[in-house]
């Protein structure tokens, strides 16, 4: 009865919330100046973005050494993070859980629904507030798009509040994944990221993580972005009219090996074929973007190549012994700016610096 009143009397708040501009909502995830909640890349503007570089550098310089690993991990040791992934996870559990560790946060972990109360008919949202009774931090991956925004929503307007990561919202975005990635760039390049090209290539309709970084490349200036995907999966009309209003030149096209020699990063995805509802990736030839060896000769030395894995065939195995294949180091750069977010977050970045 109780939970029925609850869930009526917010309710129609949250439709209210849900589709306004992100811009405006933003405030609403933030605390004292600073990223409480994370959940839509455009909350990550160039400062921050430079000051979690900044952080994620010297936590991997510290921990070199067991004295600076054990500062670390003192630093957030009366702190505990749940990890929820009610979708499948390799790197962003692995990665979110070890800069946990790194930093001396305890974690618990749900990574299959069907083992929480939800089966017992308890709503979803009942089941992550119940997580906040216990922890100080929730990290969360779901399908359902709006979910973890919503989940951030609800936490901010009880009386025990915890920050909520998203580690992936259903097809619209990957905030950290984006961080991570432009951290990928921002090494590679070493420090530059202004004027640009980048090409993002494969399902971008349907893939999270092409969003969420087209959304940072208003940090950066002179960026120009190439969009190569099948006709079925372009890039969404709403990314880009967000980069028409933010003056960043793109085109869109089917031609690979075009744009392959003026580009500085080639972003490879995935088809997401998860999202079919009847099939249609079959009908789809992926094979015209591809990378394979041979493409290596006509990219730019300083060219890299990033991909937020997994793989399957997009990019020829025998590629990833070219210096320019970034995408094993770009994993593991995941590690270190996720642990550079949770100490922001927290509040601890300052001692880490
Ligand atoms: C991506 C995701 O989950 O969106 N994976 C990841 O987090 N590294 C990309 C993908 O699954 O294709």
């Amino acid at each position: 009865m109780q939970r029925t009143q609850e869930m009526t009397s917010v309710q129609p708040d949250w439709e209210k919330f849900y589709p306004r501009p992100i811009s405006e909502k933003i405030p609403f995830f933030s605390k004292d100046g600073r990223v409480y909640d994370c959940l839509f890349a455009q909350q990550l503007n160039r400062d921050l973005l430079t000051l979690l570089f900044r952080t994620a550098d010297r936590l991997r310089e510290v921990t070199q050494h067991k004295d600076g690993a054990d500062y670390v991990s003192g630093l957030l040791s009366d702190k505990r993070a749940m990890l929820y992934f009610a979708q499948p996870s390799t790197r962003t559990f692995m990665s979110f859980l070890n800069a946990a560790h790194i930093l001396g946060v305890k974690t618990s972990e749900i990574r299959d629904s069907s083992t929480s109360s939800e089966v017992k008919g308890e709503t979803p949202e009942d089941t992550v507030r119940t997580f906040s009774s216990y922890v100080d931090m929730i990290i969360m991956r779901h399908p359902t798009p709006g979910f973890v925004e919503k989940t951030a929503w609800l936490m901010n307007r009880t009386g025990r509040p915890v920050p909520i990561i998203s580690g992936g919202s259903g097809k619209d975005q990957h905030p950290t994944q984006a961080l991570l990635d432009v951290y990928t760039l921002y090494r590679s390049f070493n420090g530059d990221i202004d004027n640009k090209h980048i090409v993002m290539v494969g399902d971008l309709k349907r893939g999270r993580t092409v969003r969420s970084l087209s959304y940072l490349m208003k940090n950066y200036n002179k960026m120009s972005l190439s969009f190569v995907s099948p006709k079925e999966f372009k890039m969404e009309a709403d990314i880009l009219d967000f980069l028409k209003r933010h003056n960043i030149p793109y085109q869109e096209t089917e031609d690979f090996k075009g744009v392959l020699k003026t580009a500085d990063a080639i972003y490879m995805t995935r088809i997401q074929d998860e999202h079919d509802k009847a099939g249609e990736s079959k009908k789809v030839d992926y094979s015209p973007f591809y990378f394979r060896q041979e493409n290596l000769k006509d990219i730019k030395k300083t060219c890299v190549i990033l991909h937020p894995l997994p793989r399957r065939h997009e990019i020829e195995v025998s590629v990833d012994d070219d210096p320019r294949a970034v995408f094993w180091r770009q994993e593991r750069n995941g590690m270190w700016a996720r642990a550079a977010l949770m100490a922001y977050i927290f509040g601890v970045d300052g001692k880490i610096r």
